[in-house]
């Protein structure tokens, strides 16, 4: 079942957002050559604390962390430990949290310290891309032209989009009904409508598409060691155009 928010339900996904897009901003200014990521699992959990806000990943089917840091060729869902940061790496950043009982879920993959001019361009690219899938969140679109306009605007460009994970409907779960490809054909799926909450999330590899998941159980690699980028954000369908709840 797909959930559609009424106004009052849209006031706590804001706050919930705007927390989760607030720590994404200070994760942002910590993230330099020789911290750990468990450094940066601390913060966050700390700031969700004092913005009376409840982890969303913690514990969730027994994920250990705040946050996901996913490094280089990892993908997505990387476990925070004692693997310091170097200059040169890009690290994705995943946070979700809820207020009130509503769910925000954001990432963004930043660069640690200078990187090669070719990672730059994926980070660009994927965020860019990001936004041309938020551009088709409106009322009378089809789900799949979110992921179209994704996979057409990455693959231009060269890039790969990994197709085994997707985006997701958000709301009192942080996993609801649809779910939402970084591909396909324009014009299919269900049709989008005001009040409708999606987490919108791109991961795009600068070599082939494959993904394979480590024995942790919760790392996701490329299967052919290039790097990966992962983007996201919490959008509201409105009568009058996309709102990004999550981004600052
Ligand atoms: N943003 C991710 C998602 O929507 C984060 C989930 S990590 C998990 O799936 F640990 F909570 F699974
Ligand atoms: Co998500």
């Amino acid at each position: 079942m797909i959930t559609l928010k009424s106004e009052s339900e849209l006031k706590l996904m804001r706050t919930s957002g705007r927390v989760v897009g607030q720590v994404l901003v200070e994760l942002e200014k910590k993230i330099k050559p020789g911290v750990t990521t468990l450094e940066l699992d601390k913060f966050a959990y700390e700031f969700f604390k004092k913005n009376d806000c409840v982890p969303a990943f913690l514990g969730y089917h027994g994920y250990p962390a705040t946050i996901c840091a996913s490094v280089n060729d990892e993908v997505v869902h990387g476990i925070p430990g004692k693997r310091v940061l170097e200059e040169g790496d890009i690290v994705g950043i995943d946070v979700g949290a809820f207020y009130k009982g509503y769910c925000g879920d954001s990432a963004r993959t930043f660069a640690v310290g200078k990187v090669r001019p070719e990672l730059q361009k994926l980070l660009q690219a994927t965020f860019e891309s990001l936004d041309r899938g938020v551009e088709q969140c409106r009322v009378g679109n089809r789900i799949s032209d979110i992921g179209h306009a994704v996979q057409e605007y990455a693959e231009a460009r060269g890039y790969s989009v990994v197709k085994d994970y997707v985006g997701h409907g958000i709301g009192q779960a942080m996993h609801e009904e649809p779910q939402v490809p970084n591909y396909g054909k324009p014009h299919q799926g269900p049709r989008l409508v005001e009040g409708m909450c999606l987490a919108l999330e791109p991961m795009v590899n600068v070599g082939g598409d494959e993904v394979r998941v480590l024995e942790d159980g919760w790392t996701v690699v490329t299967k052919d060691g290039k790097f990966s980028a992962h983007f996201e954000d919490t959008i509201a369908i409105l009568a009058d155009g996309p709102e990004n709840l999550t981004r600052i």
